[in-house]
Parts: C-alpha cells; structure tokens; sequence
C-alpha cells in the first residue's frame, strides 16, 4: 500500500509502518530489561542523519530513561557505499566516560562506518558499549560486529523510508520502501 505523498516514486512497501513500530516495541523491552539496573541513564548515540527516526521511537519505547547524543560523519566514499574512512563532522556533546552507550543505527551495510565509529567511541573509555541496529544488510556479517538488537535483516537492496534517504528524499516516510527503478536516473 503505498497511499502516500511518494506514492508514485515508490516501487513497494518492505517494512509497514506497523511492522516497524511492532519491533522497536520488542527491541526497547530486550534493551529495558538488559539494563534495568545501571545507575545512570543510558546514553543513546544516534549517527545523523538516516537515524534520527529511528532514536526517536527507540527512546520513547524504551522502558528505562536514556540521554540522546547525536554525532554526524562523513564516510570518504560514493554516496550508496562507505570506504571506512570518516571524518567526525559533529561529536557528542558530553563525555561518555563510564557511561553506558548504546548506538542506535538506522542500517548496517559494510559495517566499515559502525567499526570506525566503535573503535573511536572506546578510546573515550564508556563503561559498556553495544548496538541496536534497525536494519541490516548482508555484506553486514563481514563486518564482525557484536551486535545486541538487530531489527530486521533485509535483501541487498536500496531502500528508502523511515530515516533512510536518497539525495534527501523521503526521510519523511513511516514505512521503508524500494525506490522505483526510474528514480535512480
Ligand atoms: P556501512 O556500509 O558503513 O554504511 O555499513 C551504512 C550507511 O550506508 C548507507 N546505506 C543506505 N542508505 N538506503 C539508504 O538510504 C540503503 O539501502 C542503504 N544502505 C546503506 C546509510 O547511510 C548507512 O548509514
Ligand atoms: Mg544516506
């Protein structure tokens, strides 16, 4: 059902807007009852842009009170795959020494970004860290990443919705979608 604003530049419906909400229910209940004793909040990291949606409902599921930092980078790389290189454009606005840290990730593709991202967030000495992935592609598991919530695994197809854009489009949507073929060129 595409009965949208992007009906027509949209191909199909992946994951429902109810599909999605239904996960992050049962993602924030696992997360909730894995850190229910920590003493302070937990701090939700949010990598801009393609994840802010999904921090958004993520923290208002989740059954414990979490702080949300949001970092953005740039992967040297096309605008479809990253090379593992990155630049921090903007950092976290606290420390996270001794804290515990969850990043919260929109899609893992190569994992090359998320590796970058683990190994510089650790030099900062966080008392745990782990990963809530929304979506995750198959290239993902060469990444060799520890990852505690996965949300759905998806084909190795690019999709839009939910966060995830193309050229800045379509962030806007509730459900994630396959782009239609047309537009792509
Ligand atoms: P890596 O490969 O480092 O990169 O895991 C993950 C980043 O790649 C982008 N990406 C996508 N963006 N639809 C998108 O809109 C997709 O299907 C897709 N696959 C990967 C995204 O920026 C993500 O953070
Ligand atoms: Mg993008």
């Amino acid at each position: 059902m595409t009965t949208d604003k992007y009906a027509d530049e949209i191909e199909s419906v992946l994951l429902s807007e109810d599909a999605i909400q239904a996960r992050i229910a049962e993602m924030a209940a696992a997360v909730g009852e894995k850190y229910a004793d920590v003493e302070k909040e937990v701090v939700l990291i949010a990598v801009l842009k393609g994840a802010a949606i999904f921090v958004s409902d993520f923290a208002r599921a989740l059954p414990i009170p979490s702080e949300m930092e949001f970092m953005a980078v740039s992967s040297y790389g096309s605008s479809t795959s990253s090379s593992g290189v990155v630049r921090i454009l903007k950092d976290l606005d606290r420390d996270i020494a001794d804290r515990d840290v969850i990043i919260v990730e929109d899609i893992i593709d190569s994992g090359l970004t998320l590796s970058w991202l683990m190994r510089n967030l650790r030099t900062r000495n966080p008392r745990s860290i782990e990963i809530v992935t929304l979506l995750r592609k198959p290239d993902a598991v060469k990444a060799d990443l520890d990852i505690l919530e996965i949300g759905f695994d998806i084909p190795n197809e690019f999709v839009v919705g939910y966060g995830l854009d193309f050229a800045e489009r379509y962030r806007d949507l509730p459900y994630i979608g396959r782009l239609h073929p047309r537009m792509y060129s």
